[in-house]
């Protein structure tokens, strides 16, 4: 019987972000290129995506290509970009079937044209479907995305649109790529290591935190649904304690 009968819908992350980590790792273990793993990660996103819409998560951030990746052989660089730009293409009718939103937050101007024209392409024709909203991380840093919100602020502040006085945390969000979505109350990283690697800093200030040995080719509905009932599991308590908790259960 599959993990998602045992699911509480009632108390269901609204968002969840996914480190997807373990591609090469899997490739190299069965003897393959690196890149056959991140082909076969796409079928794991595929895997998340859909358990995701099953249960009715509101929103899922995966982080598909960081900052630092670019430094990684050109060969895996163009293989990563032409595998975004299929999939993206590819899986059209089934964001449109499942009311699928999809959005990308990084510095998308430094991504390759083809690949900024499927993007936003797709991001147009979801526009307005309103079931899960699918943020794709591409060209993500969260310290970046720090800085660039404070450009922004500031130059605010000197064109007299903001006073100093004014800033607080819901300025600071709303100048973040991840202005629209909810904050993150789940974060995932698979593949055994225990870092969060300069995704969604901010973001994930009072999220619970899961990690798992899976290596991401390998994750599958089963493993997104044992994550969701981890989650359910634990007391999220912000900062409260146990009894405080409680009653504002009752
Ligand atoms: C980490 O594994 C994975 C990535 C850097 C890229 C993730 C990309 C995909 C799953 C495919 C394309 C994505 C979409 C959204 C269609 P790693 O290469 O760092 O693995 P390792 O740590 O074992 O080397």
């Amino acid at each position: 019987m599959s993990l998602k009968t045992k699911i509480d819908p009632n108390k269901l992350p609204k968002h969840v972000a996914v480190i997807m980590d373990g591609n090469g790792r899997w490739a190299k273990g069965q003897g393959f290129k690196r890149v056959f793993g991140h082909k076969r990660g796409v079928d794991a996103v595929r895997q998340t995506v859909e358990a995701a819409t099953e249960i009715g998560v509101e929103a899922l951030t995966l982080f598909a290509f960081s900052t630092e990746n670019w430094k990684r052989p050109k060969f895996e660089v163009d293989t990563l970009m032409s595998l975004l730009v299929s999939s993206l293409k590819k899986e059209i009718p089934t964001f449109q079937k499942n009311n699928i939103k999809v959005q990308a937050i990084g510095n998308l101007e430094k991504l390759p044209n083809n690949a900024k024209k499927q993007l936003m392409e797709v991001i147009e024709l979801t526009k307005n479907n309103s079931n899960l909203t699918l943020t794709l991380a591409l060209n993500y840093g969260s310290r970046e995305e720090i800085v660039n919100a404070t450009k922004i602020i500031s130059k605010k502040i000197v064109n007299n649109e903001l006073k100093i006085e004014e800033i607080d945390e819901n300025i600071i969000n709303s100048h973040l790529y991840t202005f629209t979505l909810p904050v993150v109350d789940f974060l995932i990283r698979t593949s055994g290591e225990k870092r969060i690697s300069n995704f969604l800093l901010w973001q994930i200030a009072y999220a619970e935190l899961y990690f798992t040995n899976v290596l991401w080719p390998d994750f599958n509905k089963e493993d997104f649904y044992e994550a969701i009932l981890n989650y359910q599991s634990r007391e999220r308590r912000f900062g409260k304690i146990s009894e405080q908790v409680e009653n504002s259960n009752k």
